[in-house]
């Protein structure tokens, strides 16, 4: 990330949320409320951006005469699993409360509207965001800016978990490390170090009881091979490495079981593809399809 500055990646992520949430149907996550964080001039230049890749990478679509939003929302076909990883996480959420869960802990929370849009949960949900400092203070301003109510139940932590460890941040919340939690940490993994990672998935196990859960997204490792390239995939690593949020990190998919439990983790679900396809992607005409290599996972802390 960029020094002082919010997550260009998190802006970029609630602008497909709030183009999705508008324009496709049947939606595969809904999320009304991704739009009311965004200024203008944050939606401009990202148009721009996204025009201009169709013109120069499907030159035929941009000569067809298809509508502006058709030719945005086929720019983001991409990166759809951030809808569908939005989905998973609040499914499997809500089978946690069921089980009684009360706690949510949103790790790299850019500009997530779970807490804002999901009043009826605020009797029963503690939710707490962390974020880079930089993010969650343009959040908290464009909450502010939107008119939004902040929720009594949202608490935020402002952290650089590159400096601090997650069993150093959560004390400073209303976190009770006596009960279960439920985790996400999703669109991050991708970007850091394995060494972070590991950090992370220990500090973790370290401040939640067993049977507490983390859902995450994750590259398949597969993508960073020279010899599997894909023009699109190369064209979505150029792009994040020049707003200065590299990615650089994938697991193997047949080692994440072991991986996780040598972290003290037990794999609950490993959702490829194809499983995403059955789960989320049903009576599309629009050719929506699951982003290949990300897959999205949920394990339990042992
Ligand atoms: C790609 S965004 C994902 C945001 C959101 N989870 C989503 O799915 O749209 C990555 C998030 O990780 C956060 N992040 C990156 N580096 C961080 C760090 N060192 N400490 C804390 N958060 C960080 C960014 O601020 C950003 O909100």
């Amino acid at each position: 990330m960029e020094e002082g500055r919010a997550s260009r990646t998190a802006i970029a992520t609630a602008y497909f949320r709030a183009h999705h949430d508008k324009h496709a149907n049947p939606k595969i996550f809904e999320d009304p409320l991704a739009g009311s964080l965004l200024h203008a001039d944050d939606v401009a230049p990202l148009e721009r951006f996204l025009l201009a890749g169709v013109e120069k990478h499907n030159p035929e679509l941009a000569a067809s005469g298809a509508d502006r939003e058709t030719r945005i929302g086929l720019a983001l076909r991409g990166l759809v699993v951030v809808l569908a990883r939005a989905r998973f996480t609040e499914e499997r959420l809500e089978d946690a409360m069921r089980d009684g869960t009360a706690q949510y802990v949103i790790i790299g929370a850019g500009l997530d509207t779970f807490a804002l849009r999901r009043s009826d949960l605020r009797g029963r949900l503690r939710v707490i965001e962390i974020d880079h400092p930089a993010t969650q203070a343009f959040k908290r301003g464009r909450i502010r800016d939107a008119g939004l109510e902040l929720p009594p139940n949202l608490h935020f932590a402002p952290a650089d978990l590159e400096k601090e460890s997650l069993a150093e941040v959560l004390p400073r919340t209303p976190y009770d490390p006596s009960r279960p939690a439920f985790f996400s940490w999703l669109g991050v993994t991708m970007y850091l170090t394995e060494e972070a990672i590991r950090a992370t998935l220990r500090s973790l196990r370290r401040t939640a009881v067993p049977g507490s859960q983390l859902v995450f997204d994750y590259l398949d490792r597969a993508v960073f091979d020279p010899g599997n390239p894909s023009p699109a995939r190369a064209r979505l690593f150029e792009i994040v490495r020049r707003v200065g949020e590299p990615m650089i990190f994938g697991f193997d998919p047949s080692a994440l079981d072991a991986e996780l439990a040598e972290e003290g983790f037990r794999l609950l679900e490993d959702l490829g593809p194809e499983a995403q396809k059955d789960l989320y992607y049903g009576n599309r005409t629009d050719g929506l399809q699951p982003t290949a290599a990300a897959r999205l996972a949920r394990a339990a802390v042992a």
